[in-house]
């Protein structure tokens, strides 16, 4: 039979009344609070809503209080503690629009600026904005072309015979070989672009090209086998090999100085006829011999020559009316020149203490 009385275990009885005592206080201190700044409202958010605080302690005492009671105040301590944050929220806001003290203030404008480190341009990018400054002086534009090409655009229309060695695996990467003129491969030089000018554009032709070229060759100090080189092309009725020597002369004195000197040592290549190779005098010792120039007293700086007239022929421009120099130069090359760089493979390495050097430069 129901007596009507439940016995409860006399401790349970005990949290329950305490736990009622608890939420009642706490609902009347939060109720009965103001707080008028920053710090006050930290201290009030610290006492009821932080982890270690009074609302979360009672949280903690609802196991100790008896299961059937625990539902109901479960729900009364998620009153409490809405009101303490809806109560938190209102500070908060009010402070926030009133600007206290701490609350987000206008930037200060007199403060000292902290120092702003500004990136630099790589020392190749450097040396190709000069170089390409100084030729457009000389009425030459900017063109480029692809650095995936045809065995065609890369050596056959610049008259390389179909067994030249530069076309050997060791020099070149090839992708697709066995096609012939339609092999595919990465370009070797910028040489190709002359082509792919002369096939769009009636001369007068005036353009250097700028760009990385690949070749098969172990990485070192000196060599890598992805560099950049800078192609110069003019062709037109009348251009001589003078031309040639007065473009080059005044480059290397725009690029190394008023005193620089150019020489010419006669060179083979198969795409120009006669072909020189350009010398500078170093301008690091001025011509008294130094590490730079293996005490010679010269530094070489590029390849040119008068464009052969077969390459002229394979674009369908008229050997008989049109005549042209071409040139190429390595980028690379000019820069550690021009920087005094001793290792090429500082430029492909991305040490920012190498780069930050260039800042301003
Ligand atoms: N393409 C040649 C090389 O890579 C350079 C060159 C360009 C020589 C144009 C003559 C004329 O070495």
């Amino acid at each position: 039979m129901n007596s009507g009385i439940i016995i409860f275990p006399v401790n349970q009885v005990i949290e329950s009344f305490k736990m009622i005592g608890g939420v009642k206080e706490l609902l009347q201190q939060i109720k009965d609070k103001a707080v008028s700044n920053r710090e006050e409202l930290e201290a009030f958010r610290l006492e009821y809503l932080s982890k270690k605080g009074k609302v979360a302690a009672l949280f903690e005492e609802l196991k100790n209080v008896q299961k059937e009671d625990r539902r109901a105040f479960g729900a009364e301590l998620n009153n409490l503690k809405n009101l303490a944050q809806s109560r938190f929220d209102e500070w908060a806001e009010a402070l926030g629009k009133q600007g206290g003290p701490s609350a987000k203030a206008e930037p200060d404008f007199t403060l000292p600026v902290p120092p702003f480190s500004y990136g630099s341009l790589h020392p190749l990018t450097l040396t190709k904005k000069r170089i390409t400054e100084i030729f457009s002086r000389m009425g030459f534009d900017v063109a480029d072309g692809p650095e995936v090409e045809t065995d065609w655009f890369n050596f056959g229309a610049l008259n390389f015979a179909d067994n030249h060695p530069a076309r050997e695996m060791q020099d070149t990467f090839f992708i697709e070989k066995g096609k012939g003129r339609d092999d595919v491969l990465l370009r070797t030089h910028t040489s190709n672009v002359q082509i792919r000018l002369l096939n769009n554009k009636k001369p007068p032709v005036r353009s250097i090209m700028p760009g990385r070229v690949f070749r098969n060759e172990a990485i070192s100090a000196r060599a890598h086998c992805i560099f950049h080189q800078v192609e110069g092309l003019y062709v037109d009725r009348n251009v001589s090999f003078k031309d040639l020597k007065d473009t080059l002369y005044y480059f290397a004195k725009e690029m190394f100085g008023k005193e620089s000197k150019i020489r010419l040592r006669p060179s083979f290549f198969p795409f120009t006829e006669p072909s020189a190779e350009i010398d500078v005098t170093c301008f690091i010792c001025k011509g008294k011999g130094c590490n730079i120039c293996k005490h010679s007293g010269w530094v070489e700086i590029a390849g040119s020559g008068m464009v052969d007239p077969n390459v002229l022929r394979n674009c369908g421009i008229d050997p008989d009316v049109f005549t042209g120099f071409a040139f190429g130069m390595g980028i690379e090359r000019i820069a550690m020149l021009r920087y005094d760089i001793k290792d090429l493979r500082l430029f492909t390495e991305n040490d920012v203490r190498f780069l930050r050097q260039f800042s301003g430069a």
